[in-house]
């Protein structure tokens, strides 16, 4: 089969690689060139685990290819899949216009029939206007079917989630295409759920506004743990045992970021007010996502007193571990607010300080190595789980710093190990160690 996929994003580039190791011929195809350079020799221009690997075998031995000439992706391919940005407007709905242009553009350079999968999380209704924009385009020969084939991949285990993904979602009311989608993917023996085109788009929205969901209820219950002296590991560990509750999305700390949970709550909030319907459940979810990622400020203000000239240190700067994105991360609401209250910031991560640049600029400082991030500093604050922190030797605070101060959003350290040494460690919806 001759895939193309459109868009060497995270969604992208995971599935080009993964495509070629299963074995077809894939032309990705972006519009930046540096990205598409970087690619040819075999550099993955994210930190993803697994990637570079795979972009490198399946570059050597032709599986894959990049490309920015739209014929040469184009014109020969049996399926192509969009997977182009959709950047979040200002008033929270989805921007299209990468959607139009790519749309507009396989229409334009098509030259057999084609099979056009959505990959990109696009809000209800968006694919039938792709089928528009392409059936109205496209020369009148040619059949080019639409489908919805949303991604549910993590960022940071994107490969072991194309691998070994829960569902697979194939949404048309084509049965030819659905089964030959269902032939692309059949190696993976994962489960394949066939639907309409709208209940495809829906079940990615509902997926991610559900985890969110838990999140934030967790971290209520948490903040909630806190006012009653109760622990909420030992909370979440007592509800997760019920099978229909489940462990997994239950870990209380300062709120989801990332590209996808906060867009998608806010999209789908908007599709709902849209459809006169509003989304109250969700709006609270957000609400208190956003209180979640201020409460390592109010708790050190609680705590020193004014931030003003204080040393603190922010043990990562990623939305979450194993990956440099530092998209709707809490650590920028952090540095934010650390900086208004005039104090000195010096943050550590492992991946994403290039990243975290690119935004905070110098407005900080920049701490290759956790011992020096910690050095001589007032407070400190854990805003990601990387394992390179969460092991973190506990006697390294108190020798490091000014005061053995830690405000650990994630809840990495268990409590009894923490209560053994003389520092103040305040953790979330737990009681504190003085
Ligand atoms: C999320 C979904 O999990 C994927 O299924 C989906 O494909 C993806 O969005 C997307 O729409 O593309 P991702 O954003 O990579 O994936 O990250 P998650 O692992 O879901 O974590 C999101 C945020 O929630 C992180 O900031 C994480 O720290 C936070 N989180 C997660 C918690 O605070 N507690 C938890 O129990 C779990």
């Amino acid at each position: 089969m001759k895939i193309t996929v459109a868009g060497a994003g995270y969604v992208g580039l995971v599935t080009s690689a993964c495509l070629a190791e299963l074995g077809h011929i894939v032309t990705c195809i972006d519009i930046q060139k540096d990205k598409i350079n970087m690619l040819q020799n075999g550099r993955s221009p994210i930190y993803e685990p697994g990637l570079e690997s795979l972009l490198e075998k399946n570059l050597r031995n032709g599986q894959l290819q990049f490309t920015i000439n739209p014929h040469r992706a184009y014109s020969e391919a049996d399926i192509i899949f969009i997977a182009v940005g959709t950047p979040e407007m200002q008033d929270g709905s989805v921007d299209l216009k990468y959607i139009h242009v790519v749309s507009h553009t396989i229409a334009h350079y098509i030259e057999k029939d084609v099979i056009v999968c959505t990959k990109s999380t696009v809000p209800v209704g968006t694919n039938d206007l792709i089928q528009e924009i392409i059936h109205s385009r496209k020369p009148p020969n040619l059949c080019a079917e639409v489908v919805s084939n949303p991604e549910f991949l993590r960022e940071g285990s994107a490969v072991i989630d194309f691998f070994q993904g829960d569902r697979i979602v194939i949404g048309t009311d084509n049965p030819e295409t659905a089964s030959t989608l269902e032939q692309l993917y059949l190696p993976l023996k994962i489960p394949i759920i066939k639907t309409d085109i709208k209940s495809a788009e829906m079940i990615k929205y509902a997926s991610n506004a559900f985890l969110a969901t838990k999140i934030s209820f967790i971290n209520e219950i948490a903040n909630l743990c806190e006012k009653v002296g109760a622990d909420i590991e030992e909370v979440a560990d007592g509800i997760g045992r019920d099978k229909r509750i489940g462990h997994h999305f239950l870990k209380a700390g300062i709120g989801f970021g990332g590209s996808c949970f906060p867009k998608d709550t806010k999209a789908l909030v908007q599709l709902a007010g849209n459809a006169d319907h509003p989304f109250e459940l969700l709006e609270a979810v957000m609400k208190v996502n956003n209180r979640q990622q201020f409460l390592p400020v109010l708790i050190a203000k609680e705590t020193i007193g004014s931030l003003k000239d204080k040393k603190i240190a922010l043990l990562g700067l990623a939305f979450k571990p194993d990956t440099d994105d530092v998209r709707g991360s809490a650590s920028l609401t952090i540095v934010k607010e650390l900086l208004a209250e005039g104090a000195v910031v010096r943050a550590y991560d492992p991946a994403a300080i290039p990243n975290a640049q690119k935004i905070l600029g110098d407005t900080i400082e920049y701490a290759y190595d956790i011992r020096f991030a910690l050095q001589d500093t007032d407070l400190a604050i854990i805003a990601t789980e990387w394992e390179q922190i969460k092991h973190v030797p506990l006697d390294v605070y108190r020798t490091f710093m000014k005061n053995p101060i830690v405000i650990d959003g994630r809840n990495c350290y268990p409590l009894d190990k923490v209560q053994k040494y003389p520092m103040t460690y305040i953790s979330i919806g737990r009681p504190a160690v003085n």
